[in-house]
Formats: C-alpha cells, sequence, structure tokens
C-alpha cells in the first residue's frame, strides 16, 4: 500500500518549511565536486513541490541559500546563483500549468542583478496563481528579517505610540501573509535551525531524516506528514485539555 493512502487529508499541515541540506556530502558520496549534488537537488525540489501541491498544502517553503552560505567558495556560489536563474526560468511553465505561486523571502535586493531579475520575473508571471505558494529562502536568514523587520517598525514609530502588538510586528515579517509552518522538515542528519523561520517556527513540529536532499522522495515528504499527524499539538495546554 502507498505511503500516500494513509495520510489523512482532513489534518494536513497548510504551510510546510523545508531545510533541504546534504546536496555536498551527496555528490561526496560519488566523488563528484558539491555543485554536482546541488544540480541533482533540483529534481527533488520539482517531486517535493508536485507532491505537496497534489496532496493540498497550501504552503511550501524551501530553504535554498542563507545569508550565511556567501562563506562557501566563490565557484560554489556562482554556480548556486546560475542554478537559481536556469531553474526558476526552466520551471516557469510547470508552475503555471500546476496554477503554484513562487515567491522569494530573504535580502533578495543582495543577491546578483540577474538572479535577483529571474526572481522577480518569476513572482510575476506566477502571482495570480492560487492552489500552492512555493517559497524560496534566498540570502535569507531569521535573524536578518528579525532585525530588517524591527528597523522597518522604527520607521512607522509614528504609528505605533502605544509599542507594536504581536499581529503589528508579524506583519513586517517576510513571510506576511502566510500562516506558521505547522512542520519543518530538514534533511541530511543534521538536527538544527540554521537561522531559518527563528520567529515562525515556534511552534512547528519539526522532522528530521537522515536522507540527503537529492535522495529525499514524495515517500520521504510522506513519511514526514505521517509523523507530523501522528503528533500530538498543546500549546501550551495539557494533553487531556486538547484531546476534548
Ligand atoms: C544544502 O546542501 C544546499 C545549500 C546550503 C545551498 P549543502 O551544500 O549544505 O550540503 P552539505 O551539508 O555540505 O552536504
Ligand atoms: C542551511 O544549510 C541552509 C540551506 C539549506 C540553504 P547549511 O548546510 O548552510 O547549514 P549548516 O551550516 O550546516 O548549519
Ligand atoms: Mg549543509
Amino acid at each position: 500500500m502507498s505511503l500516500k493512502t494513509e495520510i489523512d487529508l482532513n489534518n494536513l499541515p497548510k504551510h510546510v518549511a523545508v531545510i533541504m541540506d546534504g546536496n555536498g556530502r551527496w555528490a561526496k558520496e560519488r566523488s563528484r565536486p558539491r555543485v554536482f549534488g546541488h544540480s541533482n537537488g533540483v529534481k527533488s525540489v520539482r517531486d517535493i513541490t508536485e507532491c505537496a501541491a497534489e496532496l493540498g498544502v497550501s504552503y511550501l517553503t524551501l530553504y535554498a541559500f542563507s545569508t550565511e552560505n556567501w562563506k562557501r567558495p566563490a565557484t560554489e556560489v556562482n554556480t548556486l546563483m546560475k542554478l537559481f536563474v536556469q531553474t526558476v526560468k526552466k520551471e516557469l511553465k510547470t508552475l503555471n500549468n500546476n496554477n503554484i505561486r513562487l515567491k522569494a523571502i530573504g535580502n533578495l535586493k543582495n543577491l546578483p542583478k540577474d538572479t535577483y531579475e529571474s526572481l522577480i520575473y518569476g513572482m510575476k508571471s506566477t502571482e495570480n496563481n492560487t492552489r500552492m505558494t512555493l517559497t524560496l529562502a534566498l540570502n535569507y536568514s531569521a535573524r536578518w528579517e528579525i532585525v530588517d523587520a524591527v528597523n522597518q517598525v522604527m520607521n512607522d514609530a509614528n504609528k505605533y505610540p502605544e509599542g507594536v502588538s504581536h499581529d503589528q510586528f508579524e506583519s513586517y515579517l517576510q513571510t506576511a501573509h502566510m500562516p506558521d509552518p505547522e512542520l519543518m522538515i530538514r534533511t541530511s542528519g543534521e538536527h538544527r535551525i540554521s537561522n531559518y523561520l527563528l520567529w515562525q517556527l515556534a511552534y512547528s513540529e519539526l522532522y528530521f531524516t537522515d536522507v540527503l536532499w537529492p535522495d529525499f522522495t514524495k515517500d520521504d515528504f510522506y513519511k514526514a506528514i505521517l509523523s507530523y499527524q501522528s503528533r500530538e499539538r498543546r500549546f501550551g495546554k495539557t494533553g487531556e485539555q486538547v484531546k476534548k
């Protein structure tokens, strides 16, 4: 029996966030350069996007490049930036055919010009799609996002003589208008957050798998969803209270 049939479609996470990790090690296992891992990771992006949309997930957010990833060797960074441009260009038609909207979060203005422009073009061409929002976190880090939000609030300080509320503050984050992820998946066996969505993951269920990102399949995604569905989310209450 396929794992998919075990999923309760009435209890799907609306938003799944993913840290796509392990491309470099996947390439190393094959005695190939790290960038070979990145190009093979694109297939997993395609499969998981299709899989999430088919299931009925509304938001899929993928960590593609952190602000810390600039510290990598220039050749790797340059290849990744080119890969983003190529992939967005190549996948636009499929995104539109599948009614998927492309978004990007992060410090986009500081990306190389062609990467920035291809993202803007991709977002513009898919802006009316409604089935699922695919968000790429690019040149993103949660600490950058939070400090950026604080700076925007300070610019608007005259609007908030009493200080900002939780909801007002959230409206300045990159993820404004998106619900918080109920589920966060990290591949490659690392058990850390690496500066991803620190605010938004406050109550997310975390799922870690040893599978390296280029090997991550639809079945692996179903396993993560099934794990999510087996958990009791308490949000500070007691188990007895949430069972009522
Ligand atoms: C994730 O894979 C992709 C990016 C960070 C861009 P890595 O490149 O981090 O792969 P490992 O962790 O070195 O195996
Ligand atoms: C996190 O992976 C960033 C992305 C997946 C884009 P890293 O491989 O950069 O994280 P660390 O350095 O192992 O924490
Ligand atoms: Mg890594």
